[in-house]
């Protein structure tokens, strides 16, 4: 065969690979409102910059059909290209072919691309649309499944490893997704569970819709599986561009820096008035990260779930950071299983990528009650120590109003190794509240006192005196637990100073001492 004609041959095959499923599948993928894989993985990159790899990969399945389901690919495509100018590996399932099933050659190519980005300490994007293990494989597709796994686990906290959710993920699939940092879902045309409406309904006689059981809002919401939602497959694709803007290449590099117009010295006088006068009123966190950090460069993450605490990247001069915060709104920010959960996991990401951590504390505690202790709060609640414990990164901590208890410690305090440590005038750092404290301090005296006004009187008095003395922040700061009591209008200034000397702070040159790992409660 002369040249033209091989040559031929790698154009039509090309254009075959291209087509994936066929053009009525792909017909079908956008009737759904889904954008194909190639076209995903185009609006992602830089254009131009993809690299596919493993174009002419097919399956070597025989039995039940498979002989004719032949297609280039195997129901993945796979390669590298940018996302701002910085080198990103990416799979994105296919599902016009075999609904994008995962059999041994989808696996080796997904795992290849991992293995790759390892290496290279580039991130790993994985855009999920998949009917799951492809049956006719057996146990080839559960082999794949459980390398991709490893694959996972070995990358995780040395690149990182953002899931896309755009489609079916079902089963053992869900799993991968599950042991990478970010999970974004896509409203309405996605879902993820362990087992369909099906086999909920064979087992438990229970009958609920995908949407119901595992579409993007649930998970948002309630399973605290999903970090974020997009709108369609677009706006999905734009979180992840943003999430990779604040985030390393790998374990061994600095975030990326933003230059920034918002001058690192701006005083907010509105802070000083944003605290309502009477401290058990609720006010919006959001509105104090807004203000400390670069305007506009807040960007929540887990808006919807877990919502007494707060958790997001920002940047301030420019320098990313992670923003851990406790919600007044809502539960008057105490900490319960899920916002436990939530915290600790984003800190242990931060402390993994050299991303430091800015956290801002006003909370009354751990969240009493039977449903909060027979779920483990305690067992939830040490995830925040021993994270922040853990954590090596430069760790400064804003404490504006109430930081009771165990709930004190855990918020990043300075016992647990923050750098740098400052708190509001409007701070209240103690044992526990107000009235609890004097409840329990002069429970007798009080029941002495039998006229009710008197007692009233009496029960001020003490309240006020344990404000005073106990419940301020300057019994910390005389003990140096604090660095500083500064106003909320010089807060940015002054965490920028700290964050600029503590850029250098490096962990071999902090304790740690020899250890294979930490036993972790989980
Ligand atoms: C092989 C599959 C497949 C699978 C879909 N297809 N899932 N082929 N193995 N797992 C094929 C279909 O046969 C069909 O082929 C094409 O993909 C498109 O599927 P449709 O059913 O026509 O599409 P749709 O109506 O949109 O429904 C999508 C779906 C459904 C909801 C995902 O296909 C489905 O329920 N699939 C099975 C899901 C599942 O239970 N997977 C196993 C999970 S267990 P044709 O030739 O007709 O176009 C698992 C274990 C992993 O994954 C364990 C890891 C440890």
């Amino acid at each position: 065969m002369g040249k033209e004609e091989l040559y031929k041959i790698l154009t039509s095959k090309r254009e075959e690979a291209l087509l994936g499923g066929g053009k009525e599948a792909i017909d079908k993928q956008h009737k759904e409102g889904k954008m194909t894989a190639r076209e995903r993985i185009e609006y992602l990159l830089d254009p131009g910059s993809f690299t596919e790899i493993d174009m002419f990969v097919t399956h070597r399945a025989t039995g039940f059909g498979m002989e004719k389901k032949y297609g280039l690919g195997d129901g993945v495509v796979t390669g590298f290209g940018r996302i701002g100018g910085r080198p990103v590996f990416i799979a994105a399932q296919d599902f016009t072919f075999m609904g994008g099933s995962l059999g041994e050659k989808q696996a080796e190519k997904i795992v290849k691309t991992m293995k790759t980005a390892l290496s290279v300490g580039a991130p790993m994007i994985f855009l999920n649309d998949s009917g799951g293990a492809r049956i006719q494989e057996g146990v080839d597709s559960l082999k794949g499944y459980g390398d991709i796994f490893y694959m996972n686990v070995m990358s995780s906290g040395v690149i990182p490893q953002i899931a896309a959710i755009m489609g079916p993920t079902a089963g053992g699939a869900v799993y991968s997704p599950a042991l990478m940092d970010f999970i974004v879902m896509t409203q309405k045309t996605s879902y993820m569970f362990i087992t369909g409406p099906r086999v909920v309904k064979a087992a438990l006689g229970e009958e609920v819709d995908e949407q119901t059981l595992g579409g993007a809002e649930v998970h948002a919401t309630k399973s605290g599986i999903a970090s974020l939602v997009g709108k369609d497959d677009r706006d999905t694709l734009d979180l992840i561009k943003k999430l990779l803007s604040y985030i390393p290449s790998n374990n061994t590099e600095e975030p990326p820096f933003m230059k920034t117009d918002d001058p690192i010295d701006r005083a907010d006088p509105e802070l000083d008035s944003l605290l309502p006068d009477d401290p058990d009123k609720p006010y919006d966190v959001k509105e104090v990260i807004e203000r400390v950090v670069d305007k506009g460069s807040f960007f929540e993450i887990f808006p919807h779930w877990a919502q007494s605490a707060v958790i997001g990247f920002a940047r301030l001069g420019g320098r990313a950071v992670g923003i851990v915060a406790n919600q007044p709104n809502y539960m008057a920010g105490s900490l319960d299983i899920d916002s436990s959960d939530k915290i600790a996991r984003f800190v242990r990401f931060l402390d993994s990528f050299n991303i430091p951590i800015i956290t801002f504390v006003d909370v009354p505690g751990f969240m009493p009650g039977t449903t909060q202790e027979h779920g483990g709060i305690i067992r939830h609640g040490a995830k925040i120590l021993f994270a922040y414990s853990e954590a090596t990164v430069p760790k400064l901590t804003v404490i504006m109003r109430k930081a009771y208890g165990g709930a004190y410690i855990a918020m990043s305090s300075r016992h647990l190794g923050a750098d740098y440590v400052v708190a509001w005038p409007t701070a209240e750092i103690a044992v526990m509240g107000p009235s609890g404290a004097v409840e329990i301090l002069y429970r007798k005296e009080i029941a002495a006192i039998a006229d009710p006004e008197e007692r009233k009187k009496y029960v001020e008095k003490i309240t006020q005196e344990y404000k005073e003395k106990l419940a301020t922040p300057y019994m910390a700061a005389a003990r140096g637990y604090i660095d500083d009591v500064v106003l909320p209008s010089e807060t940015r200034s002054k965490l920028y100073r700290a964050l600029e000397v503590l850029s250098t702070k490096r962990e071999v040159r902090v304790r740690v001492p020899p250890k294979k790992h930490s036993n972790m409660p989980v």
